[in-house]
């Protein structure tokens, strides 16, 4: 009896976590078509540049270094004194975004310890009061425009610096103790911090034209952690889109229980094993990554991905319906290193050939099967598959003969002759393998 009884109200704890989900406010009403209207540029784009950028590029060791080392505000300070960015010319790392076949770029206004790249009116810790003297963000957006490129910001809701952003258990200074954590917390208003946000993604969104996407970055609700109420999320979700509402949010403001206060997910250095889905419904998604185990410019850090892996992640990527948003850590002069310099020349390469099988494509319907050692990415507009060769080997096709029309690589539009088994296609490839990092087999579909 007892033991039924448990089972209840297991049951109803579960059915009354489900139900919290809170209903659409009417500002955030919206129909699925024209939901996916907003994002259609984004789906069809599937490429952008993440870029990693504050005076966390001094001590190059990593983004989180006030964090991992624990540094106080005072002596955290020495990058700020010292940030000067004097080869910062954004045209270049424009030009490298647009070679490599990017459609848009995401950079970092704020990062977790606060700093701010623009002339922001409600603190001192910016750009424009270091030696380099100036808004970084109004030359960023300009020359990516100039490229074509759309603009998207990342605003941290993390803020180590702010002296209103309570002490949690990520804070480099807080206090260890629990007791005395919470007694410092006395002395700060979360309310004053909510504000101080709603202020500062008023400025960014309303001073740069037209921004395309926003990564609000991150929740971690429990013990000593901050969520939604913490940071006000549906007040900031509701002023970001009456500032700017055809722009596409990210999933990280702890909304997911909602429908309206996020657009897509957000996996991080990681391919999902599928198309992320949710009761069965596919959700938007873009998976971000690095070169190098870091975001911010890390000079001792040497695991770097090579050419090969990050472009076989960006094909994964669609392959399974999402975007990649591959990032790029500038160093404290305003200059890519010559490391990601040569990834994204690598990437230029292939893109430069192979970008058909990007853009405007996603997951192939289920009927076609995906040989091993093989990725395959589908235009649904134009009809093709394209099979991506991550090794060079003659893969069949099981059960594609009837639908197949032509066949060619396409990085040369060179024909691929085939023969036909049982309604399987066989190719005849060369024994020479293109000159190309993973070549390309474009599959005209009747
Ligand atoms: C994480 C990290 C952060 C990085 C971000 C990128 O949340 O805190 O440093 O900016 O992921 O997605």
């Amino acid at each position: 009896m007892k033991r039924v009884f448990l089972f209840f109200l297991i049951i109803a704890g579960f059915n009354s976590a489900f139900s919290q989900s809170v209903e659409t406010p009417s500002w955030a009403k919206e129909t699925k078509e024209q939901k996916a209207k907003r994002l259609e540029w984004w789906r069809h784009d599937r490429f952008g540049m993440f870029i990693h950028w504050g005076i966390y590029a001094l001590p190059a060791r990593h983004e989180w270094v006030k964090h991992n080392e624990r540094i106080s505000n005072e002596n955290y300070q020495k990058y700020f004194d010292n940030f000067d960015p004097d080869l910062y010319n954004p045209a270049e790392w424009a030009k490298k975004a647009k070679d490599a076949g990017m459609k848009y770029a995401v950079l970092t206004t704020k990062h977790h310890d606060g700093f701010c790249l623009w002339d922001s009116k409600y603190t001192d810790y910016k750009a424009t009061n270091t030696s380099c003297g100036k808004d970084l963000i109004k030359p960023f957006v300009d020359a990516f425009r100039a490229e074509g490129i759309r603009v998207g910001f990342y605003y941290s809701l993390i803020d180590w610096h702010h002296p209103h952003f309570p002490y949690d258990r990520i804070h480099p200074n807080r206090p260890d103790d629990a007791n005395e954590l919470a007694k410092a917390n006395e002395k700060r208003d979360i309310k004053i911090y909510q504000q101080y946000m709603k202020d500062q993604l008023t400025e960014i969104l309303s001073n740069y034209g037209q921004i395309d996407e926003l990564f609000l970055d991150f929740s971690y609700p429990g013990e000593n952690g901050k969520g939604h109420k913490d940071w006000d999320s549906e007040n900031l979700i509701k002023l970001i889109r009456s500032l700017q509402p055809q722009i596409i949010i990210d999933d990280r403001a702890d909304l997911k229980n909602t429908t309206w206060g996020w657009d897509y997910v957000t996996p991080e250095q990681s391919i999902p094993k599928e198309w992320p889905s949710e009761n069965g419904v596919r959700l938007p998604w873009e998976v971000c990554h690095t070169f190098s185990g870091s975001w911010g410019y890390y000079r001792d850090e040497h695991t770097w991905k090579s050419v090969h892996q990050l472009l076989s992640i960006l094909i994964e990527s669609v392959s399974k319906g999402g975007n990649l948003l591959l990032n790029v850590g500038p160093t404290a002069r305003g200059t890519f290193d010559d490391r990601a310099n040569d990834r994204l020349d690598g990437i230029a390469k292939w893109m430069k050939f192979h970008s058909r099988s990007i853009y405007g494509c996603t997951q192939a319907p289920d009927e076609y099967k995906v040989p091993e050692k093989c990725l395959l990415t589908y235009n649904p507009e134009t009809k093709r598959l394209y099979l991506h060769l991550l090794e060079w080997t003659v893969p069949s096709l099981p059960g594609y003969a009837d639908k197949i029309k032509y066949i060619q690589f396409l990085n040369d539009a060179s024909e691929i002759r085939y023969s036909v088994t049982d309604n399987d296609v066989i190719l005849t490839l060369p024994e020479q393998r293109p000159n190309v990092e993973i070549p390309v087999i474009e599959l005209f579909l009747k």
